[in-house]
């Protein structure tokens, strides 16, 4: 397995998680090898197998055994569907999930790491949203500015964003 093509695609609780397969289909057409990690609450939106299937790997939400392999090393990770609650964990430096676990330790570790927000306008005026999202841009982290109305979710920025950031292991690259 190259070790410089590992993408960890972070899903949460948002409707459009749904079509979130579609997300994993858009990066391995771009080389990439997708872990899954989903939130505890995202389960319930995703469709677990067919997403095992698509990427040959288990679905991540809980923290593994001592005696289960470890999954391999992220070289960058994108977190789509973004909700509200998590983006506003993640900035805060809550780890109370796998997920945002792996999201707390990727800035320190100099992962690239793209956040592709599904937060509505009325939540997105909210100050303590729009403190997270100005903290963890001062980070490093990329929050992608999702265009406004109702039209198909804009997977493709998540992409277009990490091979603006320097992540590696891009096909052709
Ligand atoms: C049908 C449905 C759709 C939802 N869509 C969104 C959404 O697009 N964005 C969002 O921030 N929360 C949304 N929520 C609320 C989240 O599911 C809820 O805040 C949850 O606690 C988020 O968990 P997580 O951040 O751990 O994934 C939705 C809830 C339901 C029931």
């Amino acid at each position: 397995m190259p070790d410089d093509k590992v993408l960890y695609v972070i899903m949460c609780a948002a409707g459009v998680a749904v079509d979130a397969g579609r997300l994993v289909e858009l990066a391995q057409d771009e080389g990439w090898i997708i872990q899954v990690v989903a939130t505890p609450s995202a389960l319930d939106f995703i469709d677990v197998p067919a997403l095992e299937k698509q990427t040959g790997r288990p679905v991540r939400s809980t923290y593994r055994k001592p005696n289960e392999p470890k999954s391999p090393r992220a070289n960058a990770i994108i977190v789509a569907p973004a909700t509200f609650n998590t983006i506003n964990k993640f900035a805060q430096g809550i780890t109370d999930s796998y997920a945002l676990g792996v999201m707390a330790e990727a800035p320190g570790l100099g992962i690239p790491l793209v956040v592709l927000p599904a937060v509505n306008g009325a939540l997105a005026k909210r100050v303590p949203y729009r403190t997270a999202v100005e903290s963890l841009r001062a980070e490093g982290v990329h929050v992608v500015r999702t265009p406004e109305g109702n039209g198909a979710f804009p997977w493709h920025l998540a992409l277009d964003a990490l091979s603006m950031n320097g992540a590696p292991g891009r096909a052709g690259c």
